[in-house]
């Protein structure tokens, strides 16, 4: 039968949360890849939702990424009193696609606040014991694991490697485990284990059971391996927003 786009990504949606059980799915059309007018709309769609989410008091742990930074672009004023705190200290990427800077530009763009963890990740083992103990880098963890919703992207685990300039010995690492994904510095093999993960102060893995929602965004098929292996470790309380191509993807897969 003919379906519009629209109904069709609706029905996406509805098999998708049959399947995978967690809170939600946006779907918007087509391959992001192929369109950077699509790579603006999953963005937009997740500012739009996050939009929605927002009361007094709300507390927003934010990772970094170039989705990330374009949520920024979309986030329209609230009423409410909110917090964006970053998720990390930075792990290597650009300034701008770094959570502090998404943090700070999400803040201005909603009218809300901002911390600023001053924390870069992948030190040496004695830095890494004595910034935990710094006041304001406690403060930003103690937000981190008590914050409302987390948002972040997914990436493809070679792009995100390259993209950090990580050591030989840890993309021969990520090579050896088979690494296809990453998500605020855990990589992850198509099986969803853990292989590899960044030294890094702020949120962690397990904070993420306590969240209310945690907003997460990929588009694209190149990425459509390293999102399948995050449903495998994708918290109940996520609620995914993707392309049309990595939903086919995720119907389609085991
Ligand atoms: O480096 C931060 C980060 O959120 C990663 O955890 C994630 O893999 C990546 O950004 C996604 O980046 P992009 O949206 O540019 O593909």
């Amino acid at each position: 039968p003919f379906m519009t786009t629209l109904d069709r990504r609706t029905d996406l949606a509805r098999r998708l949360k049959e399947k995978y059980a967690l809170q939600d799915f946006f779907i918007i059309r087509g391959d992001a890849d192929d369109n950077p007018e699509l790579q603006q709309a999953l963005p937009k769609l997740m500012a739009e939702e996050l939009q929605k989410m927002l009361f007094d008091g709300a507390v927003i742990s934010v990772a970094g990424g170039s989705t990330m930074a374009n949520v920024g672009n979309h986030l329209k004023p609230v009423n409410e009193h909110v917090l964006f705190v970053p998720a990390r200290g930075g792990l290597g990427e650009e300034i701008g696609n770094q959570a502090n800077s998404i943090a700070s530009r999400l803040a201005t763009a909603a009218g809300g606040e901002h911390k600023v963890l001053h924390a870069p990740d992948n030190v040496g083992e004695n830095v890494f014991e004595s910034l935990k103990a710094e006041p304001s880098v406690m403060e930003v963890a103690e937000l981190n694991r008590k914050s409302h919703y987390v948002i972040h992207g997914i990436g493809e685990a070679f792009t995100m490697a390259h993209r950090r300039n990580v050591s030989r010995e840890t993309l021969s690492e990520l090579e050896e485990k088979e690494a296809v994904g990453e998500a605020f510095g855990y990589y992850f093999n198509a099986c969803g284990d853990i292989v590899s993960k960044v030294r890094t102060i702020g949120l962690q893995l397990e904070d993420l059971e306590s969240k209310q929602a945690i907003l997460a965004v990929a588009g694209g098929s190149s990425k459509k391996e390293a999102v399948g292996a995050y449903m495998k470790i994708a918290p109940k309380n996520t609620v995914l927003f993707i392309d049309e191509t990595i939903a086919q993807f995720l119907l389609d897969s085991k």
